[in-house]
């Protein structure tokens, strides 16, 4: 993160989402800066950028540092820059382990 030319701080807009209440607030909030992020990461990408979704910082101390009031939650942060290494693209779980049809049902993961 120390190495990256830009840091991109995504916040969740708590009063926005109180229109829902609880539920905007605690759930399509977040979800709304979720989006927000993949989108980033996918422009980026196709620009030809490296990007990192970042979701391990202190939050006090990154809102002490941007000043943030109350209801603005800082969600991720989005490191950019030019990537040093291109990794293969890792294995990924089967859709038969994360799909499930009709109902949920446990699946022994390896
Ligand atoms: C919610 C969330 C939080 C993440 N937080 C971190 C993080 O704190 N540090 C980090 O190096 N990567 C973080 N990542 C990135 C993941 O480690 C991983 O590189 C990324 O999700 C790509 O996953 P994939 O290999 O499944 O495509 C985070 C990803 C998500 C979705």
């Amino acid at each position: 993160m120390l190495q990256a030319p830009v840091l991109i701080v995504v916040c969740a807009d708590l009063m926005r989402a109180a229109y829902y209440g609880s539920r905007g607030m605690n759930l399509y909030a977040i979800q709304d800066t979720a989006a927000a992020t993949e989108n980033m990461l996918l422009a980026f990408h196709a620009m030809g950028f490296a990007t990192c979704w970042v979701g391990a910082f202190n939050e006090r101390l990154l809102r002490e540092i941007l000043q943030l009031p109350k209801d603005i939650r800082p969600v991720a942060v989005v490191t950019v820059g030019k990537g040093d290494e291109v990794p293969e693209p890792r294995e990924l779980r089967p859709l038969s382990e994360i799909v499930h049809y009709e109902k949920f049902r446990e699946v022994q993961s390896a």
